[in-house]
């Protein structure tokens, strides 16, 4: 077999009839249409910009919104996912709305939910490229495709937040300004604001969606697109009779601003270049700038690499197995550093344990002193008792035997009988001796 590099130059030859290779674009477009496209967009812009007007101005449908108050904490993003059919082409249409953005007094957070939002995306295809088994041909593409970025019509040029949040915007999406409600500005102060917002966003080194200008059928209109940039559009759903035909346009006692009339504002241009020419581009730009970027960045913050530091071949062998290695090292670090935690809390639970332990026996000695003083004191109350109760015995037995005699007498004088018998009784010994204090 010839080695690639050996091959000859290749040789044009002639066919002598058809043999049918030439219907294969019409293959493509036959599945491409069957299987339909998905289109997702970004809508970047304060509250009450005129946002979910627009989008159903360049629809020319009514989705349903939900007005956003201007009292949200943070930037919230909500998404909502719409099914659309134009002659044969389905389209599934994303739109992203941003609630909240400009409303809170420190806005230096405003533009993290909306990059996490577009990184979150990008990750999920990541993921489902790096599946084993990967679904990638219906795959639910969810990653933005353009982000329209409304500017407010009311200041001399661009808020800091639009600026700030711009740059860091425009290396993850494809960013397409547009002035809103411009038909509340005079032609001679749209020209002015254009400019000014141009030369802002260049000496700040944003780097807007340039519309393509390299291919032949569509160059020259692009060219002439990307010049008009930033779009100062008007929206309206409301149909106004203008001589003869019904156009959408707002109405003021002065007159009418016609959404499609081109002295009257871009929106032409912008669903011109959004929907009609370089809505495939937006797509491609996606994946092979915004997303391969963010792809590469990734990966290689994982540790994959294509060509090693001596620019030999990629062996994703050697890859697996010197990420295993960090991997484990990594994994010892953190096992003795644990470890380490561990004794050191050990040591500082056994400290505290001894000094408990110190506190208890203080307590011990304490109590048991206190114990021996009570032991004492009753040992004297016991002793004081016995005395007592001796000296009554003593007494009881003296009566006992007075008694006695008494008794013994009045056996020889019986007539004298009551009379001792009272006077037994009315010894102030024998009162003493039954009274219950002294017996207690
Ligand atoms: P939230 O989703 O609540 O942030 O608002 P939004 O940015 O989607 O704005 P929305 O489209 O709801 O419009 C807000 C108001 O602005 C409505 O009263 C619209 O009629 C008006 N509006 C929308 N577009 C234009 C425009 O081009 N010019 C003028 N003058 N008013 C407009
Ligand atoms: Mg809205």
């Amino acid at each position: 077999m010839m080695a690639a590099d050996e091959t000859e130059e290749m040789r044009s030859l002639e066919l002598s009839g058809q043999v049918g290779f030439n219907s294969l674009p019409h293959q493509v477009v036959r599945k491409l249409v069957a299987q339909g496209f998905c289109f997702n967009i970004l809508c970047v812009g304060e509250t009450g910009i005129g946002k979910s007007t627009l989008i159903n101005t360049l629809f020319n449908t009514t989705f349903e919104t939900e007005e956003a108050d201007h009292y949200e904490q943070q930037v919230k993003l909500h998404s909502q996912t719409y099914e659309l059919q134009e002659h044969t082409v389905k389209l599934k249409l994303t739109i992203v709305h941003t609630a909240g953005f400009g409303d809170q007094i420190n806005k230096e957070e405003s533009c993290n939910p909306i990059l996490n939002y577009i990184e979150a995306q990008f990750e999920k295809y990541l993921e489902e490229e790096l599946k084993i088994k990967r679904s990638l041909f219906n795959y639910d593409d969810t990653r933005i495709h353009v982000c329209l970025y409304f500017i407010a019509p009311t200041g001399h040029t661009l808020k800091s937040l639009d600026l700030v949040t711009m740059k860091k915007l425009d290396s993850k999406v494809n960013i397409i300004p547009v002035i809103a409600k411009a038909d509340i500005m005079s032609k001679s102060d749209l020209g002015n604001l254009k400019k000014k917002i141009m030369n802002e966003l260049q000496s700040y080194g944003v780097q807007l969606y340039q519309f393509p200008t390299e291919d032949e059928e569509v160059g020259e209109i692009n060219s002439s697109l990307n010049a008009r940039l930033p779009f100062a559009v008007v929206g309206s759903t409301e149909d106004v009779k203008i001589g003869n035909r019904m156009v959408k346009a707002r109405s003021y006692p002065w007159g009418s601003v016609q959404v499609e009339n081109e002295e009257h504002c871009d929106f032409v241009h912008l669903r011109e270049m959004l929907l009609r020419v370089n809505m495939d581009d937006l797509r491609e730009q996606t994946h092979f700038r915004h997303y391969e970027l963010y792809r590469r960045c990734k990966l290689e913050e994982m540790g994959f690499k294509d060509t090693d530091p001596d620019s030999q071949s990629f062996s994703l062998q050697e890859m697996y197995e010197a990420k295993r290695k960090e991997f484990l090292k990594e994994l010892q670090h953190r096992e003795e550093s644990m470890r380490q935690m561990f004794v050191n809390k050990v040591k500082e639970t056994e400290a505290e344990l001894k000094e408990k332990e110190k506190e208890l026996h203080e307590r011990f000695e304490q109590l048991k002193r206190m114990h021996q003083e009570e032991k004492r004191n009753l040992e004297e109350k016991r002793r004081e008792l016995e005395e007592e109760m001796n000296a009554f015995n003593r007494r009881k037995v003296a009566a006992e035997t007075l008694m006695g005699q008494a008794l013994q007498g009045c056996s020889h004088q019986p007539l004298k009988k009551e009379k001792d018998k009272k006077n037994f009784f009315s010894l102030p010994s024998a009162c003493s001796l039954t009274s219950g204090r002294n017996l207690n």
